[in-house]
């Protein structure tokens, strides 16, 4: 993919794997929105790069969506490129849950992303160009993980992004719009899952007991391993940029598990 003068707007870019990727595609000569409400290392990220603003930007506000390409068309003239990368995870098991978590991570998992698209797209189909990445999870891209007990929400979460990007690409492609999935796999970033539920006391992060230190530990990928999947997958056209290793002969595996949800336990 050509970056070279392309101006990128990347929510929830300012720390993490959006940090990394805001790097790899500032080093291509891009310009970079940093959309984030982490306003501070947002600030400090933009600084760093050759050429690039920071934005205030909650994905839960259509406001701070808008300001966001405001500042995007102001400043460089044009939005090329969109990833719509914030997301929150959550560690419960379902059957803890209440209606107000629920609404709480689909406000920002799914709803979030659809926000994003509907401020960007229209001006992308009357360019006919432009590109959205939407960011899932290797969790909803292959059923069967260990930690799926405690990731029930999440993961329903991150599916709807599977098939947001899907119904996409069916729909933008066609009109000159591009559409990448972007699955990560476990990644050392500061991303950490919520309790909510009944495990959401005041007491329960640091509660040896609380669902988050239950869940069990796995091995993780770098940031910049994840940003490297995504920019390879970009170069290459494709629309599924998974982290996981092997995950082609793993998803048709996976095609086994909408008939038994234990197939792929052997593969953890
Ligand atoms: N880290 C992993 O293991 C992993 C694996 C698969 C998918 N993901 C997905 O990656 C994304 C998180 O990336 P990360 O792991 O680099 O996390 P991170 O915690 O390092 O960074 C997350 C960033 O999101 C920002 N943010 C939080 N809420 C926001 C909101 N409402 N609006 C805008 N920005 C917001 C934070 O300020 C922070 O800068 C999520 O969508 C997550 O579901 C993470």
């Amino acid at each position: 993919m050509d970056f070279e003068g392309k101006t990128v707007v990347i929510t929830a870019g300012a720390n993490g794997m959006g940090r990394c990727i805001a790097t790899r595609m500032s080093e291509r000569g891009a310009n970079i929105v940093v959309a984030d409400i982490d306003v501070d290392a947002a600030t400090t990220l933009a600084g760093q790069l050759a050429s690039a603003v920071a934005v205030g930007c909650d994905v839960r506000s259509n406001e701070q969506i808008e300001h966001t390409r405001q500042v995007a068309l102001d400043r460089f003239g044009s939005v090329d490129i969109v990833m719509s990368h914030a997301g929150i995870g959550i560690a419960v098991p379902v059957h803890e849950t209440t209606d107000a978590d629920w609404l709480r991570l689909l406000d920002l998992n799914v709803v979030g992303m659809a926000r994003v698209v509907r401020a960007f797209v229209p001006q992308m189909l009357e360019q006919g160009s432009g590109h959205l990445i939407l960011t899932s999870s290797s969790l909803a891209l292959l059923g069967g993980h260990p930690i799926s007990g405690l990731a029930g929400p999440y993961i329903a979460s991150k599916a709807a992004v599977i098939g947001l990007a899907q119904a996409l690409a069916t729909a933008l492609v066609p009109q000159g719009v591009g559409v990448t999935l972007f699955a990560p796999d476990a990644t050392s970033t500061g991303f950490k899952p919520t309790l909510m539920g009944s495990a959401a006391s005041p007491a329960a992060p640091s509660d040896s007991s609380s669902p988050a230190e239950k869940a069990p530990t796995y091995s993780r990928q770098t940031p910049e391993h994840a940003a490297d999947v995504l920019m390879q997958s970009l170069d290459e056209g494709r629309f599924l940029a998974s982290a996981t290793p092997d995950y082609e002969r793993l998803l048709r595996v996976q095609a086994d598990v909408l008939l038994d949800p234990a197939a792929l336990a052997a593969e953890y």
